[in-house]
């Protein structure tokens, strides 16, 4: 018997050798090849900073106790999740830094013409992310949902817990944003908030409390969510959205005043300004005494909208009759499942295309 130890040739027959050798290239080729090949590049997101929380200081470290927004720069709060780097190509512009209940209208329109411009300009940019105080994300995400112009995803995301207080959260939601933003599949959903791994519709989007979770969208409008492999949708939204809008911020430098009254209980009805062109109106029903100022206010050609306080949805909407009376009072418009102060951004942005409240109406039905 031969000793294999000793000559280890005879482990197989000598003939054979060319062709194990050429069976193990063929085997290693493959590893060889991935080995040298270059890696596929990143999408490149652009982080836009605002402030909020999630550029917040506290002021004792460590505690739940009060604490400055919009302190930190968003070029250190991107630097302080390295993970995102996974993911993206990571750049950062800072727009603001401010709490959010410093944004007026027109940082809206200033915000939305930068996101245009960006999305014209750089046809290299997978999609952008914005961080927000949480407090008026839901309105300003609005506002670029109808109007900004492109299929790329913008999304919004902020915090709860500044980044130097006790759990901060902002890091987490940083890194699902970046996520949303840099995956195809979130082409063409409209801007979104992505917070607490869920992926909110701007449109039914809303801070309903101060804690982990506090953002939801009601009973529709939560697109999908960010699981542990990657964003994943179930739903998209079908109203009129992005580049489906009419609505040009270019060609607008200031917005139309519009007012948002509630209605209660004993009420008498609201004072508006003589330069208000529309109000709003939170209701489930008016009080008697409410009637006549709200007819007074539309009678006088101001655009009267109503929504229910919760957002939730008006029953039917105002149909043009074939023919008008000329002493018809113009109708009451209603809104389609459309929270207050949003349907305060959709009229002043309906307002820069018409005062015709039948026309409103049209807007009102289909975004
Ligand atoms: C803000 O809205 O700027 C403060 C609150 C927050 O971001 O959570």
């Amino acid at each position: 018997m031969v000793d294999i130890l000793r000559y280890p040739s005879a482990m197989f027959n000598v003939r054979s050798v060319p062709a194990l050798v050429f069976a193990l290239v063929l085997v290693m080729l493959p590893s060889v090849a991935a080995a040298q090949a270059p890696a596929a590049p990143l999408p490149k997101v652009l982080v836009i900073g605002t402030g909020g929380t999630i550029a917040g200081v506290q002021d004792r470290p460590g505690t739940l106790d009060g604490y400055r927004a919009g302190e930190v720069p968003v070029n250190q709060i991107v630097a302080g999740v390295p993970e995102v780097a996974r993911f993206a190509e990571i750049e950062s512009e800072q727009f603001l830094n401010t709490a959010s209940g410093n944004i007026l209208p027109e940082h809206w329109l200033s915000l939305s013409k930068r996101v245009n411009q960006l999305l014209r300009d750089r046809r290299d940019l997978a999609g952008i992310v914005v961080t927000h105080g949480t407090d008026r994300m839901e309105e300003t995400a609005f506002f670029l949902y109808l109007t900004v112009k492109s299929d790329r995803p913008v999304v919004f995301v902020g915090a709860q817990h500044p980044a130097t207080g006790i759990s901060p959260d902002g890091p987490a939601n940083l890194l699902a944003a970046v996520r949303v933003a840099a995956a195809p599949q979130s082409r063409g959903k409209g801007v979104t908030i992505v917070m607490d791994q869920r992926i909110l519709s701007a449109r039914e989007s809303r801070k309903l409390y101060l804690r982990f979770g506090g953002f939801s969208t009601g009973e529709m409008g939560m697109l999908g969510v960010v699981a542990p492999d990657g964003p994943t949708y179930f739903f998209a939204p079908l109203r009129r959205q992005g580049l489906a809008t009419e609505f040009d911020v270019d060609a607008i430098d200031t917005l139309p005043k519009v007012e948002l009254v509630y209605s209660y209980s004993g009420g008498d009805g609201p004072l508006v300004a003589d330069d208000t062109r529309g109000v709003v109106v939170a209701t489930t029903g008016y009080a008697p005494g409410e009637r006549v100022p709200f007819d007074a206010i539309r009678r006088a050609g101001t655009v009267l909208v109503q929504t229910f306080p919760t957002g939730e949805h008006v029953p039917g909407v105002a149909v043009r009759p074939a023919t008008l009376q000329t002493d018809a009072a113009p109708p009451i418009v209603q809104a389609q499942h459309l929270l207050p102060q949003k349907c305060r951004i959709l009229l002043m942005l309906a307002l820069t295309r018409t005062n015709d409240p039948w026309e409103v109406q049209r807007i009102f039905a289909e975004y």
